[in-house]
């Protein structure tokens, strides 16, 4: 039998850095992103194709080794769930998809979640609960993959929803579907042409600031931080604190704006929320910035670096009528993860 599951990648509308500190974001899943199929083979062993790079892998399901780049990806999956009490079963797996690697669209979580997805009905075994997944298929990256990244990418995959972004919070991981109308509205990415490698780009070093933040000011995550709190800490964590605080409530506002229909707001908050990006977390490249210029050149209501930062993409909302620039790319908010075929 044939089992095939898609993960969309995302983009996050508002809410960047806050996921591994506690906080708020606002996601959506968008069309592009990854399918994986399953086909039965030889049971102990799975052979792996990444059609995209013409590359393949094969190891024993019982024992995978660690391995580098989206062969970390499949070894990772299939041991973390063999782990977590759902061992998969060999075959031949092949891997497609339409999401930009490493540019910031989230490549890697779609990846992730498809292959999770897949090996799971493949062996015959029901998915478990969303978060759950959503933590299994993160320790695949911070454990296997190498990438300290937090919890947004996977649970945006998991619960996107057409026509919505999803308010996650971090701390009680509740998740809201907030309806995203954007009436002749257009939100659209373009590329910087920076690629960012998660696990050596400057990432792992914001991460290690604010955990640093937190050992001085002695709580347990940067949500539990005041402004005077944050204000009183030293350069430059001060400045990441700051930002985390001021992103977490322009999340709120952005889900406000949403709900009255107020898109002009929103393209403040965009601004509002890269500018901080750029001056307090300082996660910009000059390539970022070009392409943001670019876009407010362009009549962009707002614009601002997506995901990780240090390259990637940039988002900007445009009103009716106005132009988005050549190559810029539409992003509508699509279905989340789901079995396309096959399964229980
Ligand atoms: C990357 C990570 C996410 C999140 C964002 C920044 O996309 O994978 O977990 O931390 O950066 O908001």
């Amino acid at each position: 039998m044939t089992v095939r599951a898609f993960a969309p990648g995302r983009v996050n509308l508002i809410g960047e850095h806050t996921d591994y500190n506690d906080g708020l974001c606002l996601p959506f899943a968008i069309a592009a992103g990854v399918t994986v199929t399953v086909e039965a083979g030889d049971d102990a062993v799975l052979t792996a194709r990444a059609l995209d790079l013409g590359e393949e892998d094969a190891f024993g399901v019982a024992e995978p080794a660690p391995a580098a780049g989206w062969r970390a990806f499949v070894r990772g999956t299939a041991a973390e769930l063999a782990r977590a009490g759902h061992p998969p079963r060999g075959g031949t797996l092949t891997i497609a998809g339409d999401v930009p690697r490493g540019g910031g669209l989230s490549s890697s979580a779609a990846l992730g979640v498809a292959l999770a997805l897949a090996l799971l009905a493949h062996a015959g075994r029901p998915a478990p609960g969303r978060r759950e997944l959503a933590r299994l298929c993160s320790r695949v990256e911070n454990d296997w993959v190498g990438a300290r990244s937090g919890l947004l990418d996977q649970l945006a995959a998991l619960f996107g929803r057409e026509d919505h972004a999803v308010r996650l919070d971090l701390r009680s991981l509740d998740v809201a579907p907030v309806p995203l109308r954007l009436g002749g509205w257009r939100l659209v990415t373009v590329d910087s042409g920076v690629r960012r490698d998660h696990a050596a780009s400057g990432y792992n070093e914001r991460r290690a600031e604010c955990e640093a933040a937190c050992r001085m000011l002695g709580v347990g995550s940067l949500r539990d931080v005041d402004a005077a709190g944050a204000a009183g800490l030293p350069a430059p964590l001060d400045r990441r604190a700051r930002h985390v605080l001021e992103e977490n409530e322009r999340v709120e506002r952005a889900v406000a704006a949403l709900g009255r229909g107020d898109l002009p707001e929103l393209g403040r908050l965009l601004d509002a929320s890269h500018a901080s990006l750029r001056d307090l977390y300082e996660v910009s490249v000059p390539a970022v910035e070009d392409a943001v210029a670019r876009l407010k050149a362009a009549g962009a209501a707002g614009a601002r670096v997506v995901g990780g930062g240090f390259g990637g993409s940039v988002l900007a909302l445009f009103e009716p009528g106005a132009a988005p620039p050549a190559g810029a790319l539409e992003v509508t908010p699509g279905p989340g993860a789901r079995l396309l075929e096959g399964g229980a």
